[in-house]
């Protein structure tokens, strides 16, 4: 097939063309090349556009498009919220309008969607708690508490079908997104799988930025010789992912998607839980690197914990993740 890919020039986007063209298929790259991410902007050539998904044009004999292009991060702080939107939710909306006979699409989300995702009560069951509050953090206290009864939660893994609760510019961006793509395929009869990607993290991650994710901020702060500074307790719980394995599930999803409904969710998580505390101590430990500092820093956008089963695309889709995060930090750092 021939595949338009928008932020084939990004960190999962790069991968995502290798695993296509690797597979035989016929790869157009769209990228704007943001002055914020890339250092330099090549000239346009066969298979590269050298532009913005806001900017109107025509796609032509593409069969799929997977659709990466976005402003990533959590965000430095709220003046950034309308590039957010602009790039991500006016980005996707003009995407959706450009892509006139082409049926079928693939679209990066992001488990952010869920906010603080499942938790249990010993006492009233699944519950979804709202944002923690201020007062709380300050304190220390990081832990999301019972809304009925304050009491502690455990933390449980999120179906694709749970209720979705963006906490911040970039999530909600992300879910409208979704919402956008769904009503494009209602509209047109085409075909979109939400990929909501967990913490992706691989060889080609973006270094020394705020946006970065904090695989990448640790790696860069142990490459200057300093500690990993980790924000609250360090007991956050994330799922990192592999980028080849995240590679994998974008093309095994856009190949099956003339089979697929009108639109599927997917979450695509390497299946272990890991507490951003443990990733700081495996990188320090693979660098040789002092040990991390926990600083009990918060950001008020961030969730606690955020984990989420990929049962549904493994016997969907037959995908399998490859990478453990012991093999995948230890390839990072020592390049193998
Ligand atoms: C990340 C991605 C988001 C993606 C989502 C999928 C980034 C920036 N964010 O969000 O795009 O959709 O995963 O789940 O790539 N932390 C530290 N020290 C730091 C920076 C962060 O301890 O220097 C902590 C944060 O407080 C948070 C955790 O690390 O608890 C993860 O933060 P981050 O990598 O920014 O990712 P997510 O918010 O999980």
């Amino acid at each position: 097939m021939k595949v338009l890919v928008t932020g084939g020039a990004g960190f999962i986007g790069r991968q995502v063309v290798r695993e296509l063209t690797g597979e035989g298929h016929e790869v157009v790259v769209l990228d704007s090349f943001r002055p914020d991410v890339h250092t330099s902007r090549p000239e346009p050539r066969d298979g590269l556009i050298v532009g913005d998904v806001r900017d109107e044009r025509t796609y032509d004999g593409i069969d799929t498009v997977v659709h990466l292009a976005a402003k990533v991060g959590l965000g430095v702080d709220l003046n950034d919220i309308d590039d957010y939107v602009s790039s991500n939710s006016l980005g996707t909306a003009v995407l959706l309008k450009s892509l006139g006979r082409i049926r079928n699409l693939v679209y990066a989300s992001s488990m952010v969607v869920y906010g603080e995702g499942r938790y249990d009560c010993d006492e009233h069951g699944p519950v979804a708690p709202g944002p923690r509050r201020v007062e709380d953090l300050e304190a220390g206290h990081f832990e999301p508490p019972c809304p009925y009864c304050g009491k502690p939660l455990t933390p449980g893994l999120v179906p694709e079908d749970a209720r979705l609760d963006p906490r911040n510019a970039y999530a909600a961006g992300k879910l409208n997104g979704e919402h956008l793509a769904a009503a494009w395929a209602r509209e047109t009869g085409g075909r979109v799988t939400a990929l909501r990607f967990h913490n992706v993290y691989g060889p080609g991650m973006p270094r020394n930025t705020p946006y970065a994710g904090v695989a990448a901020i640790f790696r860069s702060a142990l490459e200057r010789g300093e500690a990993p500074r980790v924000f609250e307790d360090g007991r956050q719980r994330r799922d990192f992912v592999h980028v080849r394995d995240v590679a994998a599930a974008v093309v095994l999803s856009a190949a099956a998607l003339p089979e697929q409904p009108a639109f599927t969710a997917y979450n695509v998580g390497s299946g272990t839980v890991t507490s951003i505390g443990e990733v700081a101590t495996e990188l320090s430990k693979a660098y040789a690197g002092p040990p991390p500092i926990v600083t009990g820093e918060y950001r008020l956008g961030d969730v606690r914990h955020i984990t989420a089963s990929s049962e549904r695309i493994k016997s969907d889709l037959s995908w399998k993740p490859a990478y453990d995060l012991t093999t995948g930090l230890t390839e990072l750092v020592h390049g193998r």
